[in-house]
């Protein structure tokens, strides 16, 4: 009897959930059992599991976070022996891991194995190669906006010159999806450093032009703080300087993340049907099965984005 293993692995996006929930509803449409790990694969290296079923993980479904647990565990391309011997112990014949960039490194090295292992993009950042979209990303865009739109109000009411910075590790997809849903006079992107004359340019053309200022960045720009002080300087206006945090991982999957999760986690358990590994991926609307090997490290910011 087959049974699927279903792990979620490094930072939680909204969404995670939902996608456990469909692939553990999937694998048991098949007749599969299923079988949850707890705390990513810091979980499966010390053997901790529990049986799962559709209408146990269904409550699960409409939440963030992820009700398995994750962890990050940077050393496990190092430990891959211990995970087969974990997943051989139980009896596991098809593994499906949930995660970004790091876990789903982490998913081909047990794919080189011969292990059957599919992975499914999911982190807010949106840097996973080989995906246009990954679960979580439009959730923690809308609640940017929600702060965003927030933040304008009060600028249209008293003008002033406000940054809202968001997350997105050193990448900045987020960022520019952030900037250019709310319409931000600048973006800061780890990508494309500007000089201080160009962002100073930019946010005074933007003061004369409507009375405040408003600039988007993402939390790995170099030397964020101080430049935005540098510019404060130069300027002579004072900065409403606002971080969203962790805040911006979680809160309840938007529709467009259920549907997305459910879509890939349904597709991924197809792929382990047919003896499939790899990664399901979103290219140009189109759900496709990625060979690990085509993944890059991580996803080319477009040019043409900023
Ligand atoms: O999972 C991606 C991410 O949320 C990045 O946007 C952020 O920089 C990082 O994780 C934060 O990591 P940690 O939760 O370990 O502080």
């Amino acid at each position: 009897m087959s049974k699927l293993a279903i792990l979620t692995s490094g930072g939680d996006s909204p969404g995670m959930n939902m996608a456990v929930w469909a692939a553990t509803h999937a694998a048991q449409a098949r007749g599969w059992e299923v079988l949850g790990i707890r705390q990513g694969f810091s979980g499966l290296l010390r053997g901790e599991s529990l049986p799962l079923s559709s209408s146990k993980a269904l409550p699960y479904a409409r939440l963030g976070g992820t009700f398995l647990g994750t962890a990050r565990e940077p050393e496990f391309a190092h430990k891959i022996p211990a995970a087969l011997h974990r997943l051989q112990q139980a009896e596991v014949s098809h593994l499906l891991v949930l995660g970004g960039n790091g876990s789903l490194a982490g998913a081909a090295r047990i794919a080189e194995a011969g292990f059957k292992v599919v992975g499914i993009p999911c982190t807010i950042d949106n840097d996973v190669d080989g995906s246009d979209e990954s679960i979580g990303f439009d959730t923690a865009l809308n609640t940017a906006l929600w702060l965003f739109d927030g933040l304008r109000d009060t600028a249209e009411a008293l003008p002033r010159w406000f940054s809202l910075e968001t997350l997105g590790g050193d990448t900045g997809f987020l960022a520019q999806a952030v900037a250019r849903a709310g319409g931000a006079d600048v973006l800061l992107v780890p990508e494309r450093p500007l000089p201080l004359e160009v962002l100073e340019q930019n946010m005074r053309e933007a003061l004369g032009r409507q009375g405040f200022a408003f600039l988007v960045a993402s939390e790995g720009y170099p030397e964020l703080m101080g430049t935005l002080e540098r510019l404060e300087q130069a300027l002579g206006l004072r900065l409403r300087h606002t971080r969203i945090g962790h805040a911006q991982r979680g809160g309840r999957p938007s529709g467009h993340d259920r549907l997305l999760a459910r879509a890939l986690a349904e597709h991924a358990v197809e792929a382990l049907a047919h003896h499939h590994s790899g990664m399901i991926g979103l290219q140009q609307g189109q759900y496709r099965r990625v060979a690990f090997e085509q993944i890059g490290p991580r996803k080319p910011f477009p040019k043409d984005l900023l």
